[in-house]
């Protein structure tokens, strides 16, 4: 894991990664590179830029098991979402969601239902634990797609795709990963849209996001939100719009694709793969399942809604008896541990580039709260 921790300067008590994923060195450089190469062009800028441009739709692509034509770069994860969403405003029929998702993974469904577009089924999950089982009794023949967190992002709870892809059947299968890429190994298959932004465990920073579209969902999908970028001969200024939308994933472009944002995300990727994925994901789930058994041996009540190492990931949420969740927070980050308060809750979400010891002295300082 050196070469991975290398990479990073974050304080070693910051546990926040479900929040957000300080950068490292490489996308520093990449972002610098970049910068400077279009500000001192040696001609056009186009060709110099898309040429990078193209090079990380490939990286991203090879992260996550699909061809470069599958792959694009969008604003937030929400921004691929609304793109899928008003992609089946036309669709009729119903969206099945669980009702806890974290809001960027309702809005789009909600305001495209708005627009006239699928009803979307919020499915109450009072456990935690989304299964096909519990989501199965909302989904029918005219289900249209069934959208999920691979993570979520209150309880850590992992889905289980492929029982997914099962109940799913022919309908859209949106995964929005942004809890578990940069930390979980994730692959566009079996989903059909994959998306996450840049900014948590992928630590690339703001405003770029990876989308990944199945040949599925390029048939389903219809071009609502497609703008001047996203079409065939977009430089063909004497033909009027509309043209056709382009073969590749850049369809689900509005407008310029954000090149800075991808060269982040594929420079962010490299740092990953020097190591390899699995790595990382072994370190992360080593650190997130030792916050679970110290904070649970200090006298937290340690929320597990997983049976299985397959169903959890890097974060962790628990709480002291007797103590508020934002006091414990504050507590923690007098001692210089950064973590979150999420709805009552204390959530703790180191990466691969969290020492043991730090998490050894988390535990400790929640710890020393019994009285
Ligand atoms: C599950 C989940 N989805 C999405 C987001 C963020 O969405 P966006 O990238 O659109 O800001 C978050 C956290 O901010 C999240 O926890």
């Amino acid at each position: 894991m050196t070469t991975y921790e290398a990479d990073f300067s974050e304080p070693d008590g910051y546990m926040n990664f479900a929040s957000i994923g300080p950068p490292g060195r490489r996308v520093a450089a990449a972002l610098a590179e970049i910068v400077a190469a279009v500000s001192h062009p040696s001609g056009d800028v186009p060709p110099l830029v898309m040429g990078r441009y193209e090079a990380a739709l490939a990286t991203l692509g090879r992260f996550v098991g699909a061809a470069p034509e599958q792959v694009t770069v969008v604003p937030s994860t929400s921004a691929g979402l609304f793109q899928v969403a008003f992609g089946l405003l036309s669709a009729g029929g119903n969206v099945v969601v669980p009702a806890h998702e974290f809001p960027a993974n309702l809005y789009p469904w909600l305001r495209s239902a708005e627009a006239g577009g699928p009803e979307v089924r919020r499915v109450e999950v009072p456990d935690g634990r989304v299964t096909a089982g519990v989501l199965a009794a909302a989904v029918d023949a005219d289900t249209r797609a069934i959208a999920v967190s691979l993570v979520d992002y209150a309880t850590g709870f992992r889905v289980d795709l492929a029982a997914l892809r099962e109940l799913a059947g022919d309908a859209l299968l949106v995964v929005d990963a942004i809890q578990a890429l940069g930390a979980i190994r994730v692959g566009l298959s079996p989903a059909d849209v994959v998306v996450a932004g840049g900014q948590k465990w992928m630590r690339a920073g703001w405003g770029a996001g990876l989308m990944a579209v199945s040949s599925r969902a390029f048939d389903r999908l219809a071009p609502t939100l497609t703008g001047w970028w996203g079409v065939e001969d977009a430089f063909d200024f004497v033909t009027p719009p509309l043209h056709a939308p382009r073969a590749d994933a850049d369809r689900f472009q509005e407008g310029s694709p954000n090149v800075f944002g991808a060269v982040a995300l594929a420079a962010a990727i490299d740092v990953i793969e020097a190591v390899g994925v699995a790595a990382v994901e072994a370190a992360v789930l080593e650190r997130s399942g030792l916050v679970a058994e110290l904070a649970a041996a200090a006298g937290a009540e340690v929320r597990t809604p997983w049976r299985h190492e397959t169903e959890r990931a890097g974060i962790v949420t628990l709480r002291m008896p007797g103590e508020d969740a934002a006091a414990t927070v504050a507590r923690l980050a007098a001692e210089g541990f950064v973590v979150s308060e999420r709805s009552g809750w204390v959530r703790v979400s180191p990466h691969a580039s969290t020492s043991i010891d730090a998490v050894e002295a988390l535990a400790a300082v929640l710890g020393a709260v019994r009285r």
